[in-house]
């Protein structure tokens, strides 16, 4: 089973991941943790030239397209081996991240995204993910809280690009409800754990 985990900036995304693998491993399944941009030695390198705050030339398809290189290189060095394997596979961002930020946020288009990210994929989609929605001005008052959290060149961007990721993310879960779980996460860190691992549970059942 592959697992992703999406959202805006202090969703709260990472905190819940960490438990739920926590508690998978405790029943005994197999659990790969991953991330993009990273998750391999090749990706990781991408993801520092990506997120580096000298990078403030960077174009937006370059962009887009080192996303899409880092996240070929995680499927076929990481997560199809995992899933052949008969693990399952947590991601903490995947695709639908290029679609809310690249595609959404910076404007290159959702359906463009998802084209360029088809070279990428082969067509590669997770069973469920998850889309933790909050409000940015929320999520970054999180952060702003969490001095211990390094701050990268995204987080910095304006509230409006937040803004306009969150109403992606939104678009795109309406339009894969069967793939996508909205979660609300204004609500308790307990709450939240408890909806997405009941979600887990009843897929893992049927599985
Ligand atoms: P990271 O520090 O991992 O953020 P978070 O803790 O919020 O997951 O940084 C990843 C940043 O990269 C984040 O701002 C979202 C962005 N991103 C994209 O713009 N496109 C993508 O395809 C991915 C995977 C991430």
């Amino acid at each position: 089973m592959f697992i992703t985990f999406e959202g805006g900036e202090g969703s709260g995304k990472t905190t819940c991941i960490q438990k739920v693998v926590a508690h998978l491993q405790n029943e005994h399944y197999d659990v790969v943790l991953t991330r993009e941009p990273g998750g391999t030695p090749i990706s990781e390198e991408i993801r520092n030239v990506i997120l580096d705050k000298k990078n403030t030339d960077m174009d937006p398809r370059t962009e887009a397209l080192l996303y899409a290189a880092s996240r070929r290189q995680h499927i076929v060095e990481k997560i199809l081996p995992a899933l052949k394997a008969g693990k399952i596979v947590i991601s903490d961002r995947f695709l639908d991240s290029s679609l809310a930020y690249q595609g959404g946020a910076r404007g290159l288009g959702i359906d463009t995204i998802y084209q360029v990210n088809q070279y990428a994929t082969e067509g590669l989609e997770p069973d469920v993910t998850f889309f933790f929605d909050i409000d940015p001005e929320e999520g970054l008052a999180r952060i702003a809280k969490n001095a211990g959290r390094e701050v990268n060149r995204l987080d910095v961007e304006a509230l409006a690009f937040h803004q306009k990721v969150r109403a992606a993310f939104q678009a795109i879960a309406k339009q894969n409800p069967k793939r996508i779980v909205t979660i609300d996460a204004s609500k308790s860190a307990e709450e939240v754990y408890e909806t997405v691992l009941h979600e887990i549970e009843k897929r893992l059942k049927k599985a």
